[in-house]
């Protein structure tokens, strides 16, 4: 079987390679995959849920920071930049950033958004109701974390296109639709950097009611986050908060759109948009893979991997393994209980966000199945280059 997992217009042109998955998943679960022509070094592609589990939780066998090796494209000062984020760090100078991060995003925290989500939610809704036909992506999907990561940054409205085009360079590197080359992704990487640097000096001066300025001050320990470590988290989250809730959003609504059935059972049943959100978080896996470097000799699964050796875990393929979930393949939205790991395997790094995308999906599916139940798909999903993010670009829909 041709493999090859990482080939950006494969994902343009047809979205994850489902099929190549399901045959490593029961051939070679722990396969030594070539660079890909990305000018990436070879690497270990894991696909079995219980070993992408494993490599997320040994943060200490698997490094977040030695991957950016990986990175070889990239040059220098660039990947100096990668290694300051929280994403790309290690134990135990991950543990102090995440722990003054993490105050910002506790269930509580976040719950007390609800209405507020809500009323976006409501506002696209009447905003599409006005048109005859919208594009899902553009009008409902893309707006959605937008609005609220905004709000998190406490940003002012008119902010919001220069966020949501600075955003989409980021993710959207590889995708002429959004790049015109990967220098202007790293360009408007630099700008959300200085954006954030702004935005902190405003708070620090003025403090509000928001949870950046929250951020701001020190923790019950007296720890705080340098300037330098704040503004790289803000930078954070416009990318990790934005696109990935996007694309759960419109390919949950690919999904219901290709299971019609579906559609129709949360319509008559809004109770189930809390289960539907995790269905649409397995079933379309936002984030396809993350990357890691062995530091010792050890085994995954059965295959014995080296110090060094480059391992990429990819959610996708775990998030449909059968040996985990009953009908890997069928998108059943009261699917209870649904251990995906879109989110990440588990571990240090495991998603900060997941509470907040998961009250966003559930609010959004709430009310379009209460106000847009006749919404249809009226052509075809154009899909993201990318093999990072498994996105959609456009998709057109009817409301009535
Ligand atoms: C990390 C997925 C939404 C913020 C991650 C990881 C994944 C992920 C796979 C890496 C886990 C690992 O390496 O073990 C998703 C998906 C989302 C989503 C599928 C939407 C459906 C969000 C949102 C935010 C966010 C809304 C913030 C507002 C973050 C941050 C990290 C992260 C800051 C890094 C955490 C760390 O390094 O400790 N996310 N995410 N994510 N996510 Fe999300």
């Amino acid at each position: 079987m041709d493999i090859n997992l990482v080939d950006q217009d494969l994902y343009a042109r047809e979205g994850a390679p489902h099929d190549r998955f399901a045959w490593l998943r029961a051939n070679d679960p722990v396969h030594r995959h070539a660079g890909g022509g990305l000018g990436w070094p070879d690497f270990w592609a894991v696909t079995r849920h219980a070993d992408v589990v494993q490599v997320s939780r040994r943060p200490d066998l698997f490094s977040s920071s030695r991957k950016l090796a990986l990175f070889e494209e990239m040059p220098e000062e660039q990947r100096e930049f990668q290694r300051m984020m929280m994403l790309n760090q290690d134990p135990p100078e991950h543990t102090r950033r995440r722990s003054l991060v993490n105050r910002g995003f506790t269930p509580r925290v976040i719950g007390a958004l609800e209405q507020h989500i809500r009323d976006i939610c409501h506002d696209l809704v009447d905003e599409a109701r006005g048109r005859s036909s919208i594009d899902f992506v553009r009008d409902i999907a893309a707006p959605l974390p937008l609005y609220v990561i905004c709000e998190l940054l406490g940003a002012p409205v008119e902010d919001r296109d220069k966020l949501f085009t600075w955003s989409n360079q980021m993710i959207g590197a590889e995708d002429p639709d959004y790049a015109a080359d990967p220098t202007e992704g790293r360009d408007a990487a630099a700008e959300v950097y200085a954006y954030a640097n702004r935005l902190a000096a405003e708070r620090r001066e003025e403090p509000r009611d928001d949870i950046i300025t929250k951020l701001l001050r020190p923790d019950d320990n007296g720890e705080v986050l340098d300037e330098n470590e704040f503004d790289l988290f803000v930078l954070l989250l416009v990318v990790a908060g934005n696109e990935t809730t996007r694309n759960a959003a419109s390919g949950g609504m690919l999904g219901f759109f290709e299971h019609p059935e579906q559609w129709r059972r949360l319509v008559a049943d809004r109770a189930l948009a809390g289960t539907a959100a995790d269905e649409i978080v397995r079933w379309v896996s936002p984030v396809n893979l993350f990357r890691r470097t062995a530091t010792a000799d050890t085994v995954i699964g059965e295959q014995e991997v080296k110090e060094g050796d480059k391992v990429v875990v990819f959610y996708t393929s775990a998030n449909r393994d059968e040996d985990v979930f009953a009908d890997p393949g069928v998108f059943d939205i009261g699917r209870t209980p649904n251990p995906h790991i879109g989110f990440g395997g588990g571990g240090a790094h495991f998603c900060l966000g997941n509470h907040l995308a998961k009250l966003e999906l559930r609010v959004l599916f709430e009310v379009l199945a209460e106000r847009l139940p006749n919404l249809a798909q009226a052509g075809p999903a154009r899909r993201l280059r990318s093999n990072f993010i498994n996105g959609i670009k456009e998709l057109p829909a009817t409301v009535s």
